[in-house]
């Protein structure tokens, strides 16, 4: 048992690089609880294989976490938050979650994602097209967003001009996810997330009416289809907790995966090398990125049954925070695990997650990563960064840089 008190979390140092407080707290030996987050955090790799098969885990039971100091008008606006969680497949349990999870499973398959690779190959380039006469730009707006935010509103069906207005909801939803706790102003940011909700769902009904009227082959039409055929299957406001979800998962992780592996490969230039010289290797190296610096950093369910984790009694009711970015640097795991090495032999990383919720749009990401990193490489034989300061979003839950400026030369 560690007696000293854990390193803090959560501040601007952790932000701008979380890994060595992670491996501080994940060198202490007890089952690690920390003074910001209620529950005990999970660090090691072999903690969450455990969990893998554990049978009393639960999204639906989980309520917000203690942020210490939060007003009483902050807690209410998060709590309204709260009731909507029943709609989204992201928040609840079986057998909910089944019939949710199943109405959106067979439109993201390995097989319906790799037939759309000619068509994300088609968007990479026109966005590359577009910058082929600059010599420096914002890898992040102007192209790890627009790259996956265009892919899944194509597939979901949402109008292409929509796109920066959507931009602006999502990333309040994000900020109100994994932000309260740094926010200078948690009120102005839970009215202000809260409004964005609103808004977003209200687009959300608007489309789901114009496809109820007018369907097209797309996902949402589908889902519709699905509401008007089978009455009680799913509701309109599942309809549109599946749409928004979608939505926002569909670019706001994959971005990071972008943008946080282009700076990975900025920081390693050995790596760049190996993967401008053998494009074959995109595909471990998207995995290797996916370990190495997770967009999404921490996930948390509720037991439901007392259960012994690695000797450790978990009684019912505990809450546990799962620390992806730890787990995936576990030296007793992945050797090495602070170097960034794309040809690792070992990559079982967490960062789609890990139970029934694994993330449905993994293949989707994937191949979007591997058809961004192979095209960068291949128009801009020299990329580096500027001398731009790097800044990090203050969000506990996803790691996301602001913007990543770059200087490209092209071929
Ligand atoms: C690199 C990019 C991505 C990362 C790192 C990522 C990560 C994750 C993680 C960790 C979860 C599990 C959440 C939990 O257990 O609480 C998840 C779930 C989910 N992801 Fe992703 N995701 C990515 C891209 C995508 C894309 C492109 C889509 C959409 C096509 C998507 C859709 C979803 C959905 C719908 C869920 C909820 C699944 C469920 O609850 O059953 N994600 N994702």
């Amino acid at each position: 048992m560690d007696l000293a008190p854990p390193p803090p979390l959560f501040t601007p140092a952790y932000f701008a690089n979380p890994y060595p407080t992670l491996a501080a707290l994940r060198a202490r030996n007890d089952l690690v609880t920390h003074p910001h987050l209620d529950g005990p955090l999970l660090f090691r790799h072999q903690q969450i294989r455990t969990l893998q098969r554990c049978p009393h885990l639960s999204k639906e039971r989980l309520t917000e976490t203690r942020i210490d100091g939060l007003p009483q008008p902050v807690l209410e606006v998060v709590e309204e938050a709260q009731g909507r969680r029943k709609f989204s497949m992201l928040n609840v349990d079986p057998p909910t979650h089944s019939r949710l999870r199943g109405q959106a499973t067979a439109a993201f398959t390995l097989a319906r994602m790799e037939a759309l690779r000619p068509r994300i190959q088609a968007v990479t380039d026109a966005l590359l097209d577009a910058l082929a006469d600059r010599a420096e730009f914002d890898l992040i707006r102007d192209f790890a967003f627009p790259l996956p935010a265009i892919v899944i509103m194509e597939l979901l069906g949402v109008p292409s001009a929509d796109r920066e207005q959507l931009k602006t909801w999502t990333a309040d939803q994000i900020e109100l996810l994994g932000g309260l706790r740094t926010a200078a102003d948690p009120l102005e940011l839970a009215n202000r997330a809260t409004a964005s909700g609103k808004a977003l769902r209200a687009y959300a009904h608007t489309l789901i009416e114009a496809k109820r009227l007018q369907p097209q082959d797309d996902f949402i039409s589908a889902l519709v289809a699905v509401q008007q055929r089978e009455d009680g299957r799913l509701n309109e406001e599942e309809v549109v907790a599946t749409s928004t979800l979608l939505l926002a998962a569909g670019h706001e992780t994959t971005t990071n995966l972008i943008a946080n592996g282009m700076l990975a490969l900025l920081n390693t230039p050995s790596e760049l090398a190996r993967l401008r010289a053998d494009p074959s290797l995109a595909r471990a190296a998207v995995e290797e990125i996916l370990r190495y610096d997770p967009p999404v950093q921490m996930l948390a369910r509720v037991t439901t049954a007392d259960f012994d984790l690695g000797g450790s009694k978990i009684p019912a009711g505990t809450r546990l925070t799962l620390m992806l970015g730890a787990a995936n640097r576990d030296p007793d795991h992945f050797p090495d695990p602070d170097r960034f090495d794309i040809t690792r032999e070992v990559n079982d990383n967490f960062s789609f997650g890990f139970d029934r919720h694994l993330c449905l749009g993994a293949h989707l990401a994937r191949i979007e990563g591997e058809i961004a990193f192979t095209t960068l490489l291949r128009r801009f034989p020299h990329i580096e960064l500027t001398a731009a300061p790097l800044a990090w979003l203050p969000n506990v839950a996803f790691r996301a840089l602001k913007a990543l400026p770059i200087r490209v030369r092209p071929a």
